[in-house]
């Protein structure tokens, strides 16, 4: 079972390229909804939430973890992998920068552009990642305005396009833009008519599945083929992240299972218990048993 996290549904658009490349396989998806956009957040939050995320998918028995977010790999791959992956332990986590910074040099005569959130950008995570591939130049921009556009379902709107039109006016000169984001590819038709015909706009998640088929061939045995299961499990309201989510799937969701933190755990939690107005703790304990 391989499980796949994203700040919330932008993943989903990562998760529809994971599920033609490798029908057979069993996949669970967690969208950490419920505290998105991650996109601004101190990069020390980022880490807490990503342990929470991927040890959850731990707990639900997956090896093979891929963060489908660009924040997190960019900010706290190496953190969690340092933390969950030693020689001696039988996980894996993978990121999304290397597959898609291997897209971006392959497609590029020799000026990428990068729109992605503040702290993708300033990471640095990508620029390092395409100047190991290559001498290529790269013009990043934070694009914070459009994760908040894409959640509200407004990327087919006049205010959407303009956003968009704006941030592509800081990127003169690039012949290939790289969307850092997951949420971006709903922004596509806006994105290309912003831009000159000549400029190349690379989605890097079908190379983000290419690249896990090509993981799971280097590894085989790894995570044994399943049925071609998906559980899906978000932090936010269920059943908004399924209606909503189908958008950025392209497909139906199956029903979503709600999870929360609770004591630092994202743990299941049961909507209908969820507690209605005040909700008091007895004196002097922080967490619930
Ligand atoms: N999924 C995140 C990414 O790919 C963007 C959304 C957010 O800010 O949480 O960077």
């Amino acid at each position: 079972m391989i499980g796949v996290y994203d700040s919330g549904f932008g993943g989903l658009t990562v998760l529809g390229h994971l599920r033609r490349a490798l029908p057979d396989r069993d996949l669970v998806y967690l969208g950490d909804s419920g505290r998105a956009p991650y996109g601004g957040r101190d990069p020390h939050t980022i880490l807490d939430f990503a342990e929470q995320a991927v040890e959850r998918l731990f707990e639900e028995g997956c090896r093979l973890v891929v963060v489908a977010c660009n924040t997190v790999s960019c900010v706290a791959l190496r953190h969690l992998q340092r933390r969950y992956c030693g020689p001696a332990s039988p996980r894996r986590i993978l990121g999304v920068t290397i597959p898609g910074a291997e897209a971006a040099v392959a497609a590029s005569a020799g000026h990428i552009g990068l729109i992605a959130t503040r702290r993708t950008v300033e990471s640095g995570t990508y620029v390092a990642e395409i100047r190991k591939l290559g001498r290529h130049r790269v013009t990043q921009r934070a694009a914070p305005l459009l994760v908040p556009l894409v959640e509200e379902g407004w990327e087919d709107t006049g205010m959407a396009r303009e956003a968009v039109r704006r941030y592509l006016a800081d990127l003169p000169g690039i012949d290939t833009l790289l969307l850092g984001c997951t949420h971006y590819p709903l922004l596509l038709p806006a994105i290309r008519a912003a831009l000159p015909e000549r400029v190349a706009v690379l989605d890097p998640a079908p190379h983000v599945a290419s690249s896990l088929v090509a993981w799971l061939a280097r590894h085989p045995g790894y995570d044994p083929e399943g049925t071609g299961g998906l559980r899906v499990l978000c932090t936010g309201n269920p059943e908004d992240f399924g209606r909503h989510g189908a958008r950025f799937l392209g497909a139906p969701l199956p029903p979503v299972e709600h999870v929360a933190e609770m004591d630092g755990r994202l743990a299941p939690r049961d909507p209908a218990e969820a507690p209605r107005g005040q909700v008091v703790r007895p004196h002097g304990r922080q967490g619930r048993t």
